[in-house]
């Protein structure tokens, strides 16, 4: 069967444009892992995504009835099965960006009268990036807020990293990244 390269849905928290988390996406996509894979970008700040309002009507009309943007990140990423969540630390936790998003992914648990399972699909695997300013401190709580929701879906988590002091090194002035990401991401298999 011939090997094709994987399609990754990025879903990237941070609303800033140009800067620390949207380039360390890009020196991922540099890497030998990456390079010749595609993948579909979701900037959630430019998206218009309403928090979830617990109505959980979803539980029985199986999808969330707000109609905005999360439906295309969710169609993406059930075509996918690949997925990348990034987000910068804010206040030792996700951005309210990837927050509202992952509370909207409540929609995607098929509870007891369905038989549990994960609307999203049976092989959702997932890479988690973090960034911030300080040090393992700073960033908190914010790889653990993007884990736990996703392995509820039985999502594999294939890799979680820190982007570390921002403040001190940003990623753009990091000369050493693309070694960094080469070494931290070489095992992951990129192709089915
Ligand atoms: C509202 C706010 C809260 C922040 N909270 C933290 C924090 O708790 N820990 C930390 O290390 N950095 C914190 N930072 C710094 C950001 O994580 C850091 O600047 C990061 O590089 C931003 O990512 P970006 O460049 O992709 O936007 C905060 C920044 C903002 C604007």
């Amino acid at each position: 069967m011939e090997r094709i390269n994987h399609h990754w849905v990025v879903i990237n928290g941070s609303p800033r444009r140009g800067m620390n988390s949207d380039r360390l996406i890009e020196t991922l996509f540099q890497t030998h892992a990456f390079k010749d894979s595609e993948k579909s970008v979701f900037k959630l700040s430019n998206l218009n995504i309403s928090p979830c309002s617990g109505c959980t009507l979803c539980i029985d009309t199986k999808k969330c009835v707000k109609p905005d943007d999360f439906h295309m990140i969710i169609d993406a990423i059930k075509k996918h099965q690949r997925m990348i969540l990034i987000s910068p630390a804010y206040h030792y936790n996700v951005t309210g960006q990837m927050k509202t998003f992952i509370d909207r992914l409540f929609s995607q648990h098929a509870f007891a009268s369905e038989g549990y399972h994960s609307r999203l699909g049976n092989d959702v695997k997932a890479i988690l990036l973090g960034v911030c300013a300080g040090d393992t401190e700073g960033m908190g709580y914010t790889l653990d807020a993007m884990k736990h929701p996703l392995e509820d879906l039985n999502v594999t988590i294939l890799q979680s990293y820190m982007y570390l002091g921002t403040k001190h090194l940003p990623v753009s002035a990091n000369k050493k990244l693309l070694v960094e990401l080469e070494r931290v991401f070489c095992r992951i298999d990129t192709r089915e």
